[in-house]
C-alpha cells in the first residue's frame, strides 16, 4: 500500500513519532558522527557517578611541555588518566596529585561509551581511559591529534555537558581549515577509523549558566589508551 500524507494510517503515524524522537546522527567525517542528545536519557545515572569520580580525583589545572598551564581543569578515571607536566604528555596508572590509582571507571560511563561508539559504527569499543575536561567561560583547548594512545585502531568518544561549545574539527594538518560544529549538552562526538587523527579543539566558551550543570561546560573523552 503506498503511503499517502493526506490520509495517515495509524501505522504511518507510529512511524512518524518514533522517526522524530530517534536521536539525529550527523555525519562530520567518513567516520566522525554528532549523536544529538545521545547521552540525555544516561545522565540520572552518569552526573552521581561523576560526583563520586571527583571526589576522589579533583579538577585540576596542569601545564603543558611547554610550561603553559591549560584553561581546561582535568580529572580522569579508568586504568589510564592522560595527563601533562614540564616532561611531556602521557598516561598513568596513578593520579600524580593524590598518588592514588585513577578511580575506576564506573559502569555507567563504559556502558554510555560503548553504545555511542556502537551508534557509530564502531562495534566493541573497550575504553580504558575517560578523561573529564572542565571548561570554565573563557576556556578553550587549542587544535590538536589525540596522539598518546598506543593505538589508533579504537575511536574517540566525546561528550559535552553544560554550556554550549564550538567545536573545531578539522585535517590531517594544523593549517587545514576546520569545520565549525556547535554542541550542546548530552551530544556525544565519535571519530575513528580514517579519521582517527583529525585536529581537533574547542573555542573560548561563552559566559552562561546551564541548567543542570551551572557555569561550567564538562567533557568526557573516552580512549582505549594501552
Ligand atoms: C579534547 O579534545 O580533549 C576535548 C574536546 C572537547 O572538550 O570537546
Ligand atoms: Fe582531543
Amino acid at each position: 500500500m503506498r503511503y499517502d500524507p493526506m490520509n495517515p494510517t495509524t501505522l504511518d503515524l507510529f512511524a512518524d513519532a518514533e522517526l522524530e524522537q530517534r536521536p539525529r546522527r550527523d555525519q562530520i567525517g567518513e567516520q566522525s558522527y554528532v549523536l544529538r542528545g545521545f547521552a540525555l536519557p544516561w545522565l540520572e545515572r552518569v552526573l552521581p557517578a561523576l560526583q563520586t569520580v571527583l571526589a576522589a580525583a579533583p579538577f585540576r589545572q596542569m601545564v603543558t611541555p611547554g610550561g603553559f598551564t591549560m584553561s581546561v581543569a582535568l580529572s580522569s578515571c579508568g586504568t589510564l588518566g592522560w595527563t601533562t607536566d614540564p616532561r611531556g604528555y602521557r598516561y598513568t596508572h596513578h593520579d600524580p596529585q593524590t598518588g592514588q590509582p585513577w578511580p575506576t571507571m564506573p559502569e555507567v560511563f563504559f556502558e554510555l561509551a560503548q553504545a555511542a561508539a556502537r551508534a557509530a559504527g564502531f562495534a566493541d569499543f573497550v575504553p580504558d581511559s575517560c578523561l573529564i575536561n572542565r571548561y570554565i567561560p573563557g576556556a578553550k583547548m587549542s587544535l590538536h591529534q589525540d596522539k598518546d594512545e598506543k593505538s589508533y585502531a579504537a575511536p574517540i568518544v566525546s561528550v559535552s555537558l553544560g554550556l554550549p561549545a564550538m567545536f573545531l574539527f578539522g585535517g590531517f594538518e594544523r593549517s587545514e581549515k576546520s569545520q565549525r560544529v556547535p554542541l550542546l549538552h548530552g551530544d556525544i562526538v565519535v571519530w575513528g577509523g580514517v579519521d582517527r587523527l583529525r585536529f581537533h579543539g574547542v573555542l573560548p566558551i561563552k559566559e552562561g549558566q546551564h541548567p543542570r550543570m551551572g557555569e561550567q561546560r564538562i567533557n568526557f573523552t573516552f580512549r582505549t589508551a594501552g
